[in-house]
């Protein structure tokens, strides 16, 4: 039990080290959480940079979801340590202690935390996030879709690991409460507009 406490502190901590709030400071660009959706994200530095900038983001933040689990898993560590270590990495990214407790949405970190239920998973998640982007345009439409059919994936794939994955489901559409209010009132910023 100790040991896995103090894996889920790590991984919080790790999971704290946000990629777009590093990002901006080492570029010198203004704080992501002062512009556009003022989210420290992916998506929101695509909006307010580039694609190069926005995918580096993605992939740091992404690993920092896969590693924590990835080594707990080696380690031998049960699937509801598992789960609570994939949890407390995203925490951190949702509360980082580095940066006033603003932190992000946990869409990438949590995507991160996934990736070690292997190809089948990752990929339904992929496409069904890729699916709804193509089809809405909303990148928030998209996680919280995504977020609302992942216990049914790992249900199917992994059953052993649908409790975790319900209670980070929740963490990221709770996150999205912004954007939920936004899209009810026709305001949400598309990323993707065929008509342009
Ligand atoms: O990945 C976060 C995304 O779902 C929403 O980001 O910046 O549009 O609030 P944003």
């Amino acid at each position: 039990y100790l040991t896995t406490l103090l894996f889920m502190l790590l991984a919080y901590l790790f999971g704290a080290l946000n990629g777009a709030i590093l990002l901006c400071r080492l570029k010198g660009w203004p704080d992501p959480r002062t512009g556009g959706s003022k989210n420290p994200g992916t998506t929101n530095i695509l909006r307010l940079h580039h694609a190069q900038a926005a995918s580096c983001v993605l992939i740091f933040d992404l690993l920092k979801g896969t590693l924590p689990v990835y080594i707990a898993y080696f380690l031998g560590y049960s699937p509801v340590a598992l789960g609570l270590i994939g949890i407390a990495a995203c925490l951190g990214h949702i509360f980082p202690p580095y940066f006033q407790f603003k932190g992000g949405k946990a869409v990438a970190t949590g995507l991160g935390t996934l990736l070690p239920l292997g190809m089948d998973m990752t990929g339904l998640l992929i496409v069904t996030w890729l699916f709804t982007v193509a089809v809405s345009g909303y990148a928030s439409l998209a996680a919280i879709v995504t977020a609302i059919a992942a216990p049914f994936y790992v249900f199917q794939i992994k059953p052993e690991y649908t409790t975790p994955v319900i209670m980070l489901s929740v963490l990221i559409i709770l996150r999205h409460g912004s954007n939920i209010r936004r899209l009810l009132a026709g305001k949400e910023k598309k990323i993707v507009n065929w008509k342009q």
